[in-house]
């Protein structure tokens, strides 16, 4: 009988604490097991590629390093353009404990703000007692009222008269680093590097330009606080094969597993094709009717209806793109084992002219969240098998490939060695 001992799931500190982790000494070698399998991995050829070691899925150390080395340098999408169309629109979000603030200033300039309030260092919008977007003139701190425009700017400052040398014209918010690309909106907190625009040139160019979704609507949202590791819910989102399983009602019948491909892997990118089920793929060449139930992006040729695209920019640019409507995921870890998840559903906005609109959009969002629903399903099983003594790392399918250029994405983080934390 063998037996069950994962080298990652180090020794628990106490007996009674089955979530504990190993000591410090022994946490870093456990660490960097994660590390060393992670770049064996993305080593192996696709045919003989497998999952990764669960201390990547719960390791408060690789948690740590993915914070560092790949959250506070990448860009990472927090919204799109049409939810701050208006001067005065906001989207607060948190990036891995950094509050944010997505901002249209007065000036029509969109930035991307800390939410650290410049007198004392308050969070301007405290988690549930402020909204996630919205619209307003000013932002006031809750602490001693301090207050800045959208555009960062100090505004309004009660009792400093007698602080000598205080020009509040010279006090402003913190601003990010920002780019639109797409109509996404991106910040990387490490303000060095490439820009968007040349990271995801080739993404653009070859795959998801010809949706032109600067002019795309987001029109539905959902937030999901997920007991699952960010990670787990990425792979799940760039492999179709659990069409087969946990889709078998809602995407298999039109979107097989079986048919699926990936594109060769690219350092930048992964992107898989899901083609429609072969009589439909017919029926929509031969008539030239895309058959959606909204109106298809106009950018697009007839052979593009025929099928489905999912596409992840590194690290965490997701997007489920169908012919009539972008699914884009704003995906960001809150713990080791938690994550935060935005859903949304992008459309051209010449859908809303449509007369059955609204009716067509209600069963699409109720569409949208059944499929939703059983991938949070399938991913919160999965986070608990990561705890589990009897895991082991287990073979992928072909119809997986987008995990294994994930990998090779992660291991290009890790400088052998040198596993910074
Ligand atoms: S900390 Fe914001 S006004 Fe004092
Ligand atoms: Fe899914």
């Amino acid at each position: 009988m063998e037996t069950l001992t994962d080298p990652h799931m180090a020794p628990a500190g106490s007996p009674t604490d089955p979530f504990a982790f190993a000591p410090a000494g022994a946490s870093r070698n456990a660490f960097e097991i994660i590390c060393q399998e992670i770049i064996a991995s993305s080593e192996l050829t696709r045919e003989k590629s497998m999952s990764l070691p669960s201390g990547a899925y719960v390791s408060p150390e690789f948690m740590n390093w993915e914070v560092n080395e790949i959250f506070r340098k990448e860009w990472i999408s927090l919204g799109h353009q049409s939810q701050v169309s208006k001067p005065g629109d906001f989207v607060r979000v948190d990036v891995c404990g950094e509050p944010l603030l997505v901002t249209r200033g007065k000036d029509n300039e969109v930035r991307v703000l800390s939410r650290v309030c410049r007198h004392r260092g308050m969070d301007l919008m405290p988690k549930g007692s402020s909204s996630d977007h919205g619209n307003q003139r000013v932002v006031l701190c809750p602490y001693h009222l301090w207050s800045y425009d959208l555009s960062g700017k100090l505004v309004g400052v009660p009792e400093m008269q007698e602080a000598a040398d205080f020009d509040r014209s010279e006090v402003c918010l913190h601003e990010y680093r920002s780019e639109i690309w797409e109509g996404f909106i991106f910040v990387k907190l490490d303000p060095e590097g490439p820009s968007v625009a040349e990271r995801f040139g080739r993404l653009k160019e070859q795959f998801i330009g010809k949706w032109d979704l600067s002019g795309a609507e987001l029109v539905w949202q959902q937030h999901w606080d997920c007991n699952f590791n960010w990670k787990i819910l990425l792979e799940n989102f760039m492999e179709a094969y659990h069409h087969m399983g946990a889709h078998r009602e809602t995407l298999e019948p039109f979107l097989p597993a079986k048919g699926c491909w990936t594109e060769p892997y690219d350092e930048d990118f992964s992107v898989m094709h899901l083609p429609l089920r072969d009589d439909m793929k017919k029926e929509i060449l031969a008539s030239g009717d895309a058959g959606t139930t909204m109106t298809p992006f106009p950018s697009l040729k007839v052979e593009d209806y025929t099928e489905w695209w999912v596409y992840l920019g590194f690290p965490n640019f997701l997007i489920f793109n169908a012919p009539d409507r972008t699914y884009w995921y704003r995906l960001l870890p809150t713990g080791p084992e938690t994550c935060s998840l935005l859903t949304t559903m992008l459309i051209h906005p010449s859908s809303k002219e449509l007369s059955e609109y609204d009716s067509i959009f209600k069963s699409e969002v109720e569409a949208a969240i059944k499929f939703h629903l059983e991938d949070m399903e399938v991913c919160g099983a999965t986070q608990q098998g990561m705890r589990s003594l009897a895991y082991k790392r287990g073979r992928l399918s072909h119809l997986e490939e987008p995990i294994w250029h994930f990998q090779k994405y992660l291991a290009s983080k890790m400088a052998v060695g040198t596993y910074k934390t």
